[in-house]
């Protein structure tokens, strides 16, 4: 598995959706389940953007081949969850795309800004960092295209499936991308190893958490891998992530599906009730996100909407 920086900053594009039959969405079902998955993966595609935050601040960025990559994958995620967005729609579920990303921001809280914060100081304190941090970009793509194939294979829908697969290449590339990386950083490097291990052991959290919470892991864990084929996709990604230098015989994905399990063996409607009961999906905002986190206070009127012209405010509607 080999990767080149140069050859992805030439090759880098949105995902190709040419030819995909989005008019034959609907002429297939989607369960509870596929719907609930969909929704979490296209919003924490959409986090992206913001998780740039995350990174940009941290002592890793130093070097410019990690941040032309995330210039290139930011913009590639973009357009993953703008597809997804799409064939919910298309599926008939009415959102508008632009409010629920920033109603998904809206509930993150005052807990990002900690976050952020002290992503920024932890890297700035630890010189190995950048191996944690390679190591779970690592983690978070092969997750990522693994619960496509997951989807794929519990939804049987073959649009559905034609999308996850153009995604999943994309996926691969950027799993690539760090796996090549952390595994350069922590080759021959014993403290970033120990460094690496410990803070996985304790800190490492399934790819979404914090955007979703527990209940809502659980429950994508539960519908996508519970099951033998999904329970064997979990193992291979802790063997993979496993021969990592330091790593040998770590177990996280496949302990996140157990402890996922033994949530569920006390309380038998965890997890299974977000995924019953489709408010989730199309429940109102807790306040006007769009209105307070950006200055588009007010909707612009038909004139205003032209480009480049004056809002009330003097600031163009589009910049
Ligand atoms: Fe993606
Ligand atoms: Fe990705």
């Amino acid at each position: 598995m080999s990767f080149s920086i140069e050859r992805y900053k030439e090759e880098s594009k949105k995902v190709d959706v040419t030819g995909i039959a989005w008019d034959d969405v609907t002429k297939h079902p989607l369960s509870k389940g596929d719907l609930f998955c969909l929704h979490y993966m296209m919003d924490i595609e959409n986090h992206v953007p913001l998780y740039l935050s995350h990174l940009l601040v941290t002592r890793a960025c130093m070097d410019p081949i990690l941040t032309a990559f995330l210039a290139c994958w930011n913009y590639e995620e973009l357009w993953h969850g703008e597809n997804l967005g799409r064939l919910l729609n298309l599926y008939g579920i009415e959102f508008d795309t632009q409010e629920r990303i920033a109603n998904v921001r809206a509930n993150l809280g005052f807990q990002n800004s900690v976050s952020i914060f002290s992503t920024m100081a932890g890297s700035w304190l630890l010189k190995d960092f950048s191996a944690v941090y390679l190591t779970i970009g690592a983690i978070n793509e092969l997750t990522t295209l693994t619960g496509y194939g997951a989807l794929i294979r519990k939804s049987g829908h073959p649009v559905l499936k034609d999308l996850l697969s153009r995604i999943i290449k994309d996926e691969r590339r950027h799993y690539a991308f760090y796996y090549n990386s952390a595994k350069e950083w922590l080759g021959g490097n014993e403290r970033a190893q120990k460094v690496d291990r410990w803070m996985l052991d304790r800190f490492w959290v399934p790819v979404g958490k914090g955007v979703k919470k527990q209940e809502e892991v659980d429950a994508l864990a539960i519908y996508l891998f519970d099951d033998e084929q999904g329970e064997k996709d979990l193992l291979d990604i802790d063997a993979r992530i496993g021969k990592l230098p330091g790593l040998a015989g770590i177990k996280l994905m496949s302990g996140a599906l157990y402890a996922a399990r033994e949530r569920v063996a006390r309380n038998p409607r965890w997890g299974h009730r977000l995924i019953e009961n489709e408010e989730w999906a199309i429940k109102a905002p807790r306040r006007s996100a769009v209105g307070e986190l950006t200055t588009r206070r007010t909707a612009p009127s038909d004139d205003e909407e032209m480009e480049g012209t004056l809002a009330p405010s003097g600031r163009t509607t589009r910049e």
